[in-house]
C-alpha cells in the first residue's frame, strides 16, 4: 500500500489497484491544534460546513508526511501510516479467524486474574481468545461483593436486563426461569427473544459443592458448518425462517423474531439463537413447516451431541465469559442436598470488548 501523487491529486495504490482520494476525503481529517481537540481527537469543525467544491492547491509528499493546502485556505500534514491505516481492517475484530473447536478441545483458555489485570498486555491476549474461540475463562477472579458487576464494568458497560445489573443463579422456589432449579440445562443460547440480544454472558462461579453441575459449552459456529456442509436444505431454511422467541413473566412480554441461523451482509454466519422452550415458527406452507421442523431436529440432535460439547467444572473463583451469539451453554443436574452452587452471571456487548481490545493494542503498539 502506498500513497502516489499526479496533477494536485492523491492516489492511493494496493496491489497494482490505484484509486484517487476524493479530496474532500482529505480536508474532512484535517489535524492541527485548530481543527482537532487534543484530547477527544474530535473536530473542533463541521465538515457538512465546508463548501462542496473542495479541490487541491499545493502537495508535498516526503517518506512519511503528506502536506495538503485545500482552495479553501486549509493546510494540513498528515502522517502516511494514519491514512493508510484507514485502508486496513487490521483494527475490525470481524476480522480475527474463528476457531472451529468441538468436544476434542483440549485448552479452556484459562487466563488468571490479578491486580490491574485489565490493563495488562494479558487481558489483550485474552479477549483475542475469546474472538477465536467464543469463551474464555478467568480463574481466581475474587468472589465478594459481586465483583462480577466490577470485573464486566471494568472491560465495558454491564447490560441491565429485567433479571437485574446481574443475576443469581441457584435453584429457589417458584423461579421464573429452569435456570433458577437444579435440572440439567440443555446447550441454549441465551435470551434470543431481546432486541438486542445480550452480546457475551459472564457466569461468575461464588461456590460449587456439588459433585454434578457440570458447565457445558457447544461452538454453534462449528455446528452451522457442519449443517451447511452436510445438511444444505436445513442449512438454508434455518437461515431463512423468522421465528418468533418469547418470555413471559408477572411484568413483561418480551418478544422477537430472528432466524436460528443469522448471516451476515456477506452471507456468512453472524449469530445462532437456540432455546427449544421459547420459539414459536410462523404458521407457513405445510411443506416449509415440514422441513422445518426436521431441520431444527437435526440441529438440535448436533448441538446436544457428544461430539460437539465439552464438559467442565467451574470452581470458586472462576468466571467463564462466553459469546451468547456464537455459542451454546447448558450445565448438567445436580442434587442440591449436596451442597451449595452459587454463580453470578450478567450480560456485556459487544462495544465492551471491542473497545477494551481497540485500546489495549494502541497502548501496546500491537
Ligand atoms: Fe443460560
Amino acid at each position: 500500500m502506498k500513497i502516489e501523487l499526479k496533477n494536485n491529486k492523491v492516489f492511493f495504490e494496493n496491489q497494482g489497484l490505484k484509486k484517487e482520494i476524493h479530496p474532500f476525503w482529505l480536508r474532512e481529517r484535517v489535524n492541527g491544534d485548530i481543527y482537532i481537540d487534543k484530547g477527544t481527537q474530535q473536530r473542533l469543525f463541521d465538515p457538512t460546513k465546508i463548501k462542496e467544491n473542495i479541490s487541491i492547491n499545493k502537495l508535498n509528499l516526503s517518506d512519511d508526511y503528506l502536506e495538503v493546502t485545500f482552495n479553501d485556505g486549509a493546510y494540513t500534514k498528515y502522517l502516511i501510516q494514519n491514512i493508510l491505516k484507514e485502508f486496513s481492517n487490521t483494527n475490525d475484530t470481524k476480522y480475527i479467524q474463528k476457531i472451529k473447536w468441538d468436544s476434542s478441545l483440549k485448552n479452556l483458555n484459562n487466563f488468571k486474574f490479578k491486580e490491574n489485570f485489565f490493563e495488562e498486555k494479558q487481558m489483550y491476549d485474552a479477549l483475542i481468545n475469546f474472538y477465536k474461540y467464543g469463551f474464555v475463562i478467568f480463574k481466581n477472579v475474587p468472589t465478594k461483593n459481586n465483583f462480577i458487576v466490577n470485573f464486566a464494568n471494568s472491560i465495558g458497560s454491564i447490560r441491565r436486563t429485567n433479571f437485574g445489573e446481574f443475576f443469581d443463579v441457584k435453584s429457589k422456589p417458584n423461579p421464573n426461569d429452569l435456570a433458577y432449579t437444579s435440572l440439567s440445562l440443555a446447550p441454549h443460547t441465551d435470551n434470543p427473544y431481546r432486541n438486542p440480544v445480550p452480546c457475551i454472558q459472564m457466569l461468575h462461579c461464588i461456590e460449587n459443592e456439588v459433585s454434578g453441575g457440570l458447565s457445558t459449552l457447544v461452538d454453534g459456529y462449528t455446528v452451522t458448518e457442519k449443517l451447511k456442509n452436510d445438511f444444505s436444505d436445513f442449512y438454508k431454511i434455518l437461515t431463512e425462517v423468522k421465528v418468533r422467541f418469547q418470555f413471559i413473566d408477572q411484568s413483561v412480554v418480551l418478544e422477537d423474531w430472528a432466524e436460528m441461523i443469522q448471516l451476515d451482509e456477506d452471507r456468512k454466519f453472524k449469530q445462532v439463537r437456540f432455546s427449544p422452550r421459547l420459539d414459536f415458527v410462523p404458521l407457513i406452507d405445510k411443506e416449509k413447516l415440514e422441513l422445518y421442523y426436521s431441520a431444527r431436529k437435526k440441529v438440535s440432535e448436533l448441538y446436544n451431541s457428544d461430539k460437539y460439547r465439552i464438559e467442565f467444572k467451574l470452581i470458586s473463583g472462576d468466571l467463564l465469559m462466553i459469546d451468547n451469539h456464537r455459542l451454546l451453554h447448558g450445565r448438567t443436574s445436580y442434587d442440591a442436598n449436596e451442597g451449595r452452587r452459587f454463580l453470578q452471571g450478567c450480560y456485556i456487548d459487544y462495544d465492551s470488548t471491542e473497545g477494551k481490545l481497540k485500546h489495549l493494542k494502541r497502548k501496546f503498539n500491537l
